[in-house]
């Protein structure tokens, strides 16, 4: 079952450590997040794979990575300086600031319908390079890796001796202004991006563009994105970026949010390259550029079959990393009931929400749609008890939740219940699991348990090739479950029959079933089942 609610996503990274808000001790700054100490194993694993599955896998491909700070003629050229830009509105009453294609004509801060008229904002962010701050050293901060590419497309040609069809791939932080970042890492204001520029001959772009749409679909599914959860829209002409002659982008199913993309896969013709280069006129390019007076070079290839020098076509599959790793936690997110919890104790509970509602409905010191968003989906949990029991603590991690004093009281009944009935379990490909074992001693004051448990680890991690690690900070029923909330594969116990038999008992996340294995086997068994 992957998650019901954006929420339970939301709960579990904060409270386990995946994702913390940036500069949280200063109030935080909007729309940029930290990967904690599993984010960043997730987030590795999500790229490595990405770049193994585009870069290692194929023989079309090379890599690059290019700087965030570019010349800024790069983004005069790129069109980003004139349409990079997202239309803003002000609230005149409460004097919010919007994006007026998110609101319908209401502030959503106070319902006001009395806004200004729209007004371009760009959304790359300024700096300085060097010292003095004057016209000549004003930067932006990159808001797509793309350029980084398409302004070495030469350097990389002339020192690889590619022929068309090849691509380039590249994975960086891209920057934007958003006017209103939000839903947790979906729309942020720093973020990763996957991107791949292929460059293809002119009139093989529509038959390469389907072609990166099924490879890239393959690859979702690869990393197990529901296929069922994915659509593919085909932008409508009007709404297409401005270098884009047909995009498909695919749109994941997020719980709470709906459908929404998660990367866009852009044919833009010639208009990159074309856009770069300077002698446009003798190009004979298809796609509308500005004419361009300060590039010193043709980014053009040579094509020996027909002996000219033509301008590639381009195919751009572009994913954010942190809205895939959104979907990466949200499929694989489960609350499974082990066994149903007895009556009386649930009768409780369901008491305990009932009066927590009864109180936040008449509360004033939350706001009025924090107040209707935790009533709402405190309902939702009332009308699915048992089985939407792990959620209260997602209800109480919600905006406003901490004014109700009742909360203390519901967490107390519902914690228990849920730690001794429900186990919250992240089925992620093993591969990308943050840590794919961990290795417990039956007890944590026996040296001879302790001694090998600590060994095995350090081997297991030692190789390279996996992250391990040694726990011995509870009973090994609370420990199994901590590892199944982060997603680890294996649970590895060294109990008595170890120190005589060299052998360990491997216990399986999802299935929960055990086996012994000789300890001397056990780095090829895992390896085997890292898939
Ligand atoms: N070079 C093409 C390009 O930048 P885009 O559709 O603007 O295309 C590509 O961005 C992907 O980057 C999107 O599909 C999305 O996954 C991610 N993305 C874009 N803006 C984002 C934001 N503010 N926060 C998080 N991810 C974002």
């Amino acid at each position: 079952m992957p998650a019901t609610s954006m929420d339970q996503v939301v709960s579990l990274a904060k409270r386990r450590g995946f994702i913390y808000p940036s500069s949280e001790i200063y109030g935080g700054l909007q729309g940029v997040f930290d990967y904690g100490p599993l984010g960043v194993e997730l987030k590795n694993n999500i790229t490595q794979d990405w770049w193994r599955a585009n870069v290692y896998e194929r023989d079309d491909m090379e890599g690059l990575d290019a700087a965030i700070l570019m010349n800024r003629l790069v983004w005069k050229y790129s069109g980003h300086e004139e349409t990079f830009v997202d239309p803003m509105v002000d609230c005149r009453n409460c004097k919010g600031r919007w994006r007026a294609d998110q609101i319908h004509g209401k502030c959503p801060n106070c319902g006001s319908a009395d806004l200004t008229e729209p007004r371009p904002f760009n959304m790359m962010f300024k700096t300085a390079v060097g010292p003095v701050a004057d016209a000549e050293s004003f930067a932006y901060l990159r808001p797509e890796t793309a350029q980084g590419i398409f302004v070495n497309f030469a350097n990389v040609l002339s020192t690889t001796s590619r022929k068309l069809p090849f691509g380039i791939a590249q994975i960086g932080k891209g920057f934007r202004n958003e006017i209103n970042p939000r839903n947790f890492l979906f729309r942020v204001r720093e973020f990763d991006m996957l991107e791949i520029e292929y460059f293809v001959m002119p009139g093989t772009e529509d038959d390469w563009h389907q072609r990166w749409l099924e490879a890239r679909l393959r690859w979702w599914e690869s990393i197990g994105v529901s296929r069922e959860r994915i659509q593919v829209y085909d932008v409508p002409k009007a709404d297409l970026a401005h270098y884009s002659k047909r995009t498909f982008d695919l749109m994941y199913d997020f719980p709470t949010l709906g459908y929404e993309e998660i990367e866009g896969i852009a044919s833009r013709s010639d208009f990159d390259l074309g856009s770069h280069s300077k002698d446009q006129d003798s190009l004979g390019l298809s796609a509308r550029v500005s004419p361009n007076s300060h590039s010193t070079a043709r980014l053009t290839y040579f094509d020996p079959t027909s002996n000219k020098h033509i301008v590639p076509f381009v195919v751009e599959p572009s994913a954010g990393v942190g809205r895939c790793f959104l979907a990466v936690l949200s499929e694989a997110y489960d609350e499974q009931m082990l066994k149903p919890p007895a009556e009386e104790k649930l009768a409780a509970v369901a008491d305990a929400l009932a009066a927590f509602l009864k109180s936040a409905s008449k509360s004033e010191k939350i706001s009025t749609e924090a107040r209707a968003a935790l009533v709402a989906r405190g309902e939702a949990i009332a009308a699915d008890l048992p089985l939407a029991l792990p959620q209260v603590e997602a209800l109480l991690a919600m905006t406003g939740a901490d004014q109700i004093e009742l909360g203390k009281k519901l967490r107390g009944q519902a914690q228990p219940l849920t730690d001794e009935y429900f186990r919250t379990v992240l089925h992620l490909r093993p591969r990308l699991a943050p840590i794919k074992a961990a290795v417990f001693p039956l007890k944590r004051n026996h040296e001879g348990l302790v001694s090998l448990a600590k060994s095995i680890r350090k081997s297991l991690q030692s190789s390279g090739r996996m992250r391990a690690i040694y726990d011995d900070t509870g009973a090994i029923g609370k420990l199994y479950r901590r590892q199944d909330e982060i997603g680890t594969p294996f649970c590895l116990t060294v109990d008595f029959q170890s120190l005589e038999d060299q052998t360990v008992t491997v216990r399986d996340r999802d299935t929960m079933a055990q086996e012994r294995v000789p300890v001397a086997e056990l780095q090829a068994y895992l390896e085997e089942r890292l898939v």
